[in-house]
């Protein structure tokens, strides 16, 4: 994953964090996710793979106090600290290859837009999943959103795995219920429309 790394750290290096393709000036549909999902704002949540997502602005504005967000890349990590100022201290910030973290705690919400679609290898996903058990219980939730079937076949110049709510649904095992899922179509900075999905998979067992 040093290549992973390299390249993420790269991207956020020389690009501005609203010139990316994932770019979304509001994380909209996420934030109304998390709060359809957290039972108030003390819930916890942590953003997987969120860079510099405006999701963690969109949390903090709604007074959720137990906020965290792992990246694999520090460059992006450091430009959303930066944007949120004298915040940055409210959140925990966490770098990190989450195929090969071991979480030392537990979250409510474990949310992922566009990280789980880049793991292509069958071997990769179950480390990842590995992960999410350990950093989630029973009544937790997973927010995870792909790119849908009818979406790109890459992100950032590299392959992704493309999936439905239910596929995804399927992946993440027996230990998950679908309980809401939909669709989206992402306008780029440059103006091209990109499908995701979004799959909400509380965690049973
Ligand atoms: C397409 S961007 C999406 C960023 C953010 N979730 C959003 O919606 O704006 C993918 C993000 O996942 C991070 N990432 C990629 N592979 C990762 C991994 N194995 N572990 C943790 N983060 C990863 C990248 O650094 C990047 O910030």
């Amino acid at each position: 994953m040093g290549s992973a790394r390299t390249h993420w750290d790269t991207v956020y290096k020389t690009k501005a964090e609203t010139a990316v393709s994932w770019y979304q000036p509001h994380a909209t549909r996420s934030l109304h996710l998390i709060k359809s999902s957290a039972p108030d704002q003390a819930a916890s949540v942590i953003d997987v793979g969120g860079g510099t997502s405006t999701l963690i602005d969109g949390l903090l504005a709604c007074g959720f106090a137990d906020v965290t967000v792992l990246d694999i890349a520090q460059s992006a990590l450091d430009l959303a600290k930066s944007r949120v100022g004298r915040n940055a201290g409210k959140v925990s910030w966490i770098v990190a290859d989450v195929t090969r973290w071991t979480p030392v705690r537990t979250w409510a919400i474990w949310h992922d837009r566009a990280v789980f679609h880049f793991l292509t290898e069958r071997s990769q996903q179950d480390e990842y999943l590995v992960a999410l058990k350990v950093a989630t219980e029973p009544g937790a939730t997973a927010i995870i959103s792909t790119f849908a079937l009818d979406g790109p076949e890459t992100c950032s110049g590299l392959p992704v795995q493309r999936y439905s709510p239910a596929v995804l649904a399927s992946r993440f095992g027996d230990a998950f219920v679908l309980t809401a899922q939909g669709h989206e179509n992402h306008l780029t900075p440059r103006g091209s429309k990109q499908r995701f999905c979004y799959a909400v998979l509380k965690r049973m067992a």
